[in-house]
């Protein structure tokens, strides 16, 4: 175990699978203390016990449409371990897919309350004591779909898009407190999400990382959830101390030029606002 994160509490939403999960156990691995948010309550306590048990982690169920959930899950850091230095808006869903002419309204609204609306009250709670504090790293997901058009749903590229409008604006309200506000844009990378979207089983990381290795821009190496991860660990310890606004794409370079084409998802990928109840 290394110490990058030692006295640091980190809370994660979405962080029962994927990304989320990955990024705790490399937070932790550096000695930060983590709090889990999640609507998968089982997969999420498991985590929990790999992680250490209660004196490394803590699980509190955080629907992330629900304000009121997401303050609560801040407020656990703080009552808990004394503390909040990292928030990592991390919960996500693909959403609602297909031609905008056809995408109904309920599933933009529930796709933009998850991707966007939970990134905000992450913020916004998380904030308010970092201000107190005089320093904090709120670090959220984006994608390379919002970076560039053409490459996710309408719906999760919007979202995608405000988030980095949102975390740029953000920065520059709260530096003169000594918080940062950083986001990340990844392409595909092997998680449950990536699996059920591309192959129709969620469980299929493997299958998912032969199709990745095959299909990558970066010749035999296919996009891993601990790439992500890594880069949370980086925006979240001091070594990033002189970052903010910033919007870091991990996406073995495809945003640099273009590859213009339909949608991705258009067509292949199922709504996956059940995750919780599947698994995911
Ligand atoms: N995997 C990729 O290639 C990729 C690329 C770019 C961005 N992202 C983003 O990274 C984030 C994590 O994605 P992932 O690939 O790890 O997916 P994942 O499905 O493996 O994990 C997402 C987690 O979010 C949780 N979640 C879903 N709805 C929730 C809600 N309402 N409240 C709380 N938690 C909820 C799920 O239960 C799950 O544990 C998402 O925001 C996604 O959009 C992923």
């Amino acid at each position: 175990m290394a110490d990058r994160m030692s006295g640091k509490v980190v809370v994660i939403t979405g962080a029962a699978s994927g990304i989320g999960a990955a990024a705790a156990k490399r937070l932790v691995d550096e000695g930060a203390r983590v709090v889990l948010g999640d609507i998968q309550d089982d997969v999420a306590e498991k985590i929990v016990a790999a992680l250490g048990g209660a004196d490394k982690a803590i699980y509190c169920h955080c629907d992330v449409t629900d304000e009121e959930q997401v303050r609560a899950l801040v407020e656990t850091a703080v009552s808990e371990f004394g503390q909040i230095d990292t928030m990592f808006n991390c919960a996500g869903i693909v959403g609602a897919i297909g031609p905008l002419e056809s995408t109904l309204s309920e599933e933009w609204k529930l796709t933009l309350d998850i991707l966007l609306n939970g990134v905000f009250y992450g913020m916004k709670h998380a904030s308010k004591h970092m201000k107190k504090a005089g320093r904090g790293s709120i670090i959220s997901m984006s994608s390379v779909a919002g970076v560039t058009g053409g490459l996710a749903p309408h719906a999760y590229a919007t979202a995608k898009h405000a988030v980095v409008g949102l975390t740029r604006n953000l920065a520059t309200e709260v530096c003169t407190y000594g918080v940062r506000v950083n986001c990340i844009a990844p392409y595909s990378v092997a998680t449950p999400m990536v699996a059920k979207a591309y192959l129709d089983d969620h469980t299929e990381i493997d299958g998912t990382i032969a199709m990745l290795t095959e299909e990558s821009p970066l010749k035999g190496r296919p996009g891993l959830a601990e790439d992500v991860a890594n880069a949370v660990l980086w925006l979240a310890s001091d070594e990033s101390g002189y970052t903010s606004g910033h919007t870091l794409t991990i996406d073995a370079g495809i945003t640099t030029g273009s590859i213009a084409g339909p949608p991705r998802f258009a067509e292949k990928s199922p709504l996956m606002r059940e995750a919780g109840r599947s698994g995911i």
